[in-house]
């Protein structure tokens, strides 16, 4: 089962306490010591390899995955081998597999300085999945959205090698919009343009040449891939928000790959049309709009686009919504201090946010500029601090003392919501395992037999507690949209610690 978002409205911030004494009851109390974010980086983007779908490549690094998928999109005269499952299941669905892969560029072009050896890595995983978005993209009016059947597929506990599944095709056109998914569609294939601008200049040209004709798409024939699709996509990336936000989000991404004029005309021009103010606090693969105001709100910083300053206003009321311990608290923070959204999937949201921390840090301070917050500011530094917390946190300074990230450090989730990483590898037992087959090793108490290194789960519930057990899979499920900002949090403090 894949996670869904849940969309909090947020309401204005009032501040009137003194952040910084505040923060004082908020220092972690269990520190474990320094973390070695080097470690943690390369195993979160090492996650990946082990979602991959279709032919692997010689270089593939997790060896209990083997090829998978061959014949996608094979019914509807197409090649659309490829590409990432989201999360736990075999499911191909375009909305958030965009989505990462935005997030994984915007963390390589504002981290990848930081990153070291594993700057090729992390550039392979966002190819992996940017191959796969040319593939979907290729018909002009066509974006091919979602391979398989999600409940052929959640009715079995079957490896990826084995699927015998409904492996459908689904597809929006102008008859059937769904700016939602163009829209984010358009948003991975420019930002990744820019990540490939110097490294491979054709196919970054590629990239962006295909996202202006998406973006156009998505603009022209509007609508919601969840009407069009309904019974395909919900309740798993139904788009609870609209698909406004990914038309802002879209043009935005052009603008900064681009720099054409008519992309900052059409972000200044739909800018109310398309309710960029709306549930400024929220941030992930259904709603992008406080990632829309800090990722404009850039320009505004380096002084040269005052024609998008309530952009920055709507960023800066994000952030200072994110502050811990003010008198009317936005966002909830558990007692251990994690971030917590209802909705499960909970770390979503915790890295999607910390990301937007880091970054907003970041060009405040390029800036030398801090956030008014009422009658108190946010320093950069706080916000880095903020940020750092969420991700020490995860690594383990927390209640239970474990590290959400499979694979890093001394204790971790053992039982991952993970069909693949659940089941014997091919290896271990080459014969085929059926559908319901795979039901004992779901049931089993046993740990996972392939340690999904880098998958980072849902997490603790609001009270800081975590069952480790595949049937709660809201705590349980890794998810490629978790892992994507974490990246570059995770290189960012590498080189800062
Ligand atoms: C959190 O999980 C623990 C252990 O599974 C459980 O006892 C507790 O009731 C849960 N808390 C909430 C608020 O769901």
């Amino acid at each position: 089962m894949a996670p869904k978002s849940h969309s909090l409205l947020g309401s204005f911030p009032a501040i009137g306490v003194a952040v910084s004494l505040l923060l004082l009851l908020f220092v972690n109390p269990i520190s474990c010591g320094g973390h070695d974010y080097q470690d943690a980086l390369r195993k979160s983007i090492l996650f990946f390899e082990g979602q991959r779908s279709g032919r692997l490549p010689p270089d593939q690094r997790v060896k209990w995955r083997r090829d998978s998928a061959l014949h996608d999109g094979f019914s509807v005269g197409k090649d659309l081998t490829g590409g990432y499952y989201d999360a736990g299941d075999n499911i191909k669905f375009g909305f958030p597999m965009a989505f990462t892969t935005t997030l994984l560029s915007w963390g390589i072009i504002d981290f990848g300085r930081n990153m070291g050896p594993e700057l090729k890595n992390a550039v392979k995983a966002v190819k992996w999945a940017t191959d796969y978005l040319l593939k979907v993209t290729t018909v002009p009016g066509v974006v091919f959205v979602q391979v398989g059947d999600a409940y052929s597929d959640h009715n079995c506990w079957e490896r990826p090698e084995d699927m015998d599944t409904i492996r459908t095709v689904y597809k929006i056109d102008g008859s059937h919009p769904g700016s939602d998914v163009a829209g984010e569609t358009a948003a991975a294939l420019a930002a990744a343009s820019i990540v490939f601008r110097s490294r491979e200049p054709a196919y970054s040209r590629l990239l962006l040449d295909r996202a202006v004709r998406v973006f156009e798409f998505a603009d022209t024939h509007r609508g919601a891939y969840s009407s069009s699709l309904h019974s395909a996509v919900c309740p798993f990336y139904c788009d609870v928000n609209g698909y406004q936000d990914e038309l802002l989000w879209g043009a935005a991404w052009l603008h900064k790959a681009s720099r054409r004029r008519q992309y900052r005309e059409y972000i200044v021009k739909n800018e109310v049309v398309l309710h960029a103010g709306d549930t400024i606090n929220e941030f992930g693969w259904d709603n992008k709009h406080a990632g829309i105001n800090v990722l404009i709100s850039k320009e505004v910083l380096m002084g040269k686009a005052d024609y998008f300053e309530s952009f920055k206003r709507n960023a800066d009321d994000f952030i200072c919504s994110l502050l811990p311990g003010i008198s009317h608290p936005q966002v909830h923070y558990s007692p251990g201090g994690l971030i917590f959204k209802a909705g499960g999937s909970n770390m979503q949201h915790v890295t999607s946010l910390s990301f937007l921390l880091l970054a907003y840090s970041n060009y405040l301070s390029h800036a030398n500029k801090v956030v008014p917050c009422g009658e108190t500011t946010a320093s950069p530094a706080l916000l880095k601090q903020l940020a750092q917390r969420q991700v020490d946190y995860i690594l383990g300074d927390n209640p239970m003392r474990m590290s959400y990230m499979v694979g890093y450090g001394e204790r971790y989730p053992q039982r991952i919501h993970h069909r693949g990483s659940s089941l014997p590898s091919v290896q271990a037992h080459p014969a085929h395992i059926g559908c319901k087959a795979g039901s004992r090793y779901f049931l089993s108490p046993n740990p996972n037999p392939n340690v999904h290194v880098g998958a980072v789960v849902g997490g603790p519930n609001v009270s800081d507690a975590f069952p480790d057990s595949r049937p709660f899979f809201q705590e349980s499920e890794p998810t490629t949209y978790i892992n994507a900002p974490l990246v570059g949090l995770l290189a960012y403090f590498s080189a800062h610690s």
